[in-house]
């Protein structure tokens, strides 16, 4: 395409091109948006100046304003530490009772105790803290070893058959396996047990009756209450650590159980293991 070619009617210069001829002029782009553009390009290349930008081998370019999100996110973590030091340092002075009484402390201990709950405890007892199968749920007033703010505060901080001179231990025979009673003694007491939780005053009659006093109301009490001193649940109110069918009540009778909770005393600093039991308590603690 040598010589220009002008179009007739506006005086201007086309491009060429030519489709049964209708011919396309070949008009300059905008002046405002061609500075845009240039605008961008010299932005693009102070970016990468200034800021991290392109990946080297083992590295990357860094940028002349030392900007990290790393360094930025310590910064603010610190921030929030800081602004927060008053009250964990209140929290670690308090009592428990004090905590609770603190509408401030409270609610301090409530969002700390939430959120290591979901990090640390979630994985055992479920996310809303309503257990499963072997592992209470903490929302109901039934507690194995004690639903008072202190007990629960022991629980957490030396756990359950764990690995801590003062963890809560104690252990249910497996009356089953080690022959302590015979198949038909076993059966007879889960059937007692099952009877009890109905409550519907039948088990009174029952021949597992006096396998139950003789071998389970030291732990269980009279009647199967529990005894939270014991860890040994209460067996009349129809929650079920384990399950309450007749197979899983002779499989607990059969072979004990000895569910382990760790110990967080060494794992968790004090001031979250406080928060940790206000939450729990608040969750579905007793008086
Ligand atoms: C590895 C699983 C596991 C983890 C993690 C765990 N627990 Fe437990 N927890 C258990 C088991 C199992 C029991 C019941 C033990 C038993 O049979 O006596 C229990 C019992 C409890 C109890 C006593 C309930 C009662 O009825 O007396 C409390 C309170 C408790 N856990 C709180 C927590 C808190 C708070 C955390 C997190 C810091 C946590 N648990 C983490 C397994 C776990
Ligand atoms: C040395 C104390 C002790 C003795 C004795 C004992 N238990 Fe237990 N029992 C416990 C403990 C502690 C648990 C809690 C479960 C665990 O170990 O994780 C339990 C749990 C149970 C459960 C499961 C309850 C649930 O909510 O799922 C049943 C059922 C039960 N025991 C029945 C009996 C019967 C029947 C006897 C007598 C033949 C008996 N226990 C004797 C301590 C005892």
């Amino acid at each position: 395409m040598s010589d220009k070619q002008i179009d007739e009617v506006s005086g201007m210069e086309t491009t060429g091109h030519d489709w049964d001829g209708i011919r396309e002029l070949n008009l300059p782009m905008p002046r405002w948006w061609v500075w845009t553009y240039y605008a961008t390009v010299v932005w693009a290349v102070a970016y990468w100046i200034a800021m991290p930008a392109w990946p080297l081998l083992s590295d990357y370019t860094r940028g002349l304003l030392g900007h990290s999100q790393r360094a930025q996110l310590s910064d603010q973590i610190a921030a929030a530490k800081a602004g927060h030091a008053g009250l964990i340092a209140r929290t670690a002075k308090a009592s428990l009772t004090e905590i609770q009484a603190n509408p401030e402390l409270l609610e301090f201990a409530l969002a700390g105790g939430r959120s290591a709950f979901a990090v640390n405890c979630s994985q055992c007892h479920g996310t809303g803290a309503s257990g499963g199968k072997g592992y209470p749920n903490l929302n109901d007033d039934d507690w194995l070893w004690g639903g008072k703010l202190e007990q629960i505060h022991t629980t957490i901080q030396y756990g359950i058959r764990a690995d801590h001179d003062e963890t809560r231990a104690n252990e249910m025979p497996a009356f089953g396996r080690d022959e302590i009673l015979k198949p038909r003694q076993v059966d007879e007491v889960a059937d007692y047990v099952l009877a009890l939780s109905r409550d519907d005053g039948l088990a009174d009659r029952l021949p597992g009756k006096a396998p139950f006093n003789e071998y389970c109301v030291d732990c269980h009490g009279a009647g199967g209450k529990g005894n939270s001193e014991l860890g040994a649940p209460n067996l009349r109110n129809g929650i079920w650590l384990y399950e309450g069918s007749k197979p899983a009540v002779v499989d607990v009778i059969t072979n004990g159980r000895s569910g382990k909770m760790p110990a967080w005393v060494n794992r968790l600093d004090p001031v979250t293991v406080k928060q940790l039991a206000v939450y729990v308590h608040s969750l579905g603690g007793g008086a």
